[in-house]
């Protein structure tokens, strides 16, 4: 059993400096690595990357992350990727790292993703450029993604992970005003974790949403954005039987 600690859309600043690290710092008694699904920073300038890299740096377990939209907002995301892997966190963009637990290796592929929308109510690319530009933006995220996850099974990963700042599936979307779904994730990041397989989604972003969903093929989704789970991580466990039984 493998057990997964997520949490994400911690947003912090200066002044939020220290407020994880004591949650954090309980870690290695119940999880085997930590996940951070984006959104670490308020703007994503240089100075809230450190308050966050400090939180993390020297943590006995594993850190994965991505970033989110926050972590964009300063056009410097390279800075911020840069920062936290000075602190030791494995960020992910379009790629997959391989974690060791307990002798079961355990594949986590991480992409921001994007908007778009969900089957029926989706954004097609067609018309202006700015608009086909905005469909290929996340087409382009999820087809990295499933080649990610693709990747980690050749790799020999008994158990995937796939991490996303934004939504897969409109499930974890539930108490967002549905006016903007179309900005909270899309249905081309459930596909690419379909037909690639996965053991688990994370994401965060919706911040009134809901943590439980599941995609089309029965991937379970966990929306761990902080005002959402209301904790400083939620651990969730998998269990390499449960491939074995497939
Ligand atoms: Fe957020
Ligand atoms: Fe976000």
């Amino acid at each position: 059993m493998i057990r997964v600690a997520a949490v994400g859309d911690i947003h912090m600043g200066p002044d939020s400096r220290g407020l994880l690290r004591p949650a954090f710092d309980t870690l290695p008694d119940c999880a085997d690595l930590l996940l951070l699904a984006g959104d670490l920073t308020r703007h994503g300038t240089p100075e809230e990357a450190r308050v966050v890299a400090q939180e993390l740096r020297g943590l006995p377990v594993p850190v994965v992350a991505v970033l989110g939209n926050h972590d964009h907002h300063d056009e410097q995301p390279e800075k911020v990727t840069a920062i936290l892997q000075d602190a030791g966190v494995r960020v992910l963009e379009g790629e997959g790292t391989v974690v060791e637990c307990d002798g079961t290796r355990l594949g986590v592929a991480g992409a921001k993703g994007f908007g778009g929308g969900f089957v029926g109510r989706s954004a097609g690319e067609f018309g202006e450029p700015l608009m086909k530009e905005f469909v290929r933006y996340t087409r382009r995220s999820a087809d990295a993604l499933h080649t990610a996850l693709e990747e980690l099974a050749d790799k020999g990963c008994e158990l995937r992970i796939a991490l996303t700042h934004f939504s897969p599936v409109a499930d974890t979307l539930a108490g967002e005003p549905p006016e903007i779904y179309p900005f909270l994730g899309s249905y081309l990041l459930a596909e690419a974790i379909d037909t690639a397989g996965a053991d688990l989604s994370v994401h965060g972003h919706a911040h009134a949403g809901t943590e439980h969903g599941m995609t089309a093929g029965g991937v379970r989704v966990r929306n761990v954005a902080q005002p959402v789970i209301r904790r400083a991580f939620n651990v969730y466990q998998l269990h390499t039987a449960e491939l074995l039984a497939e």
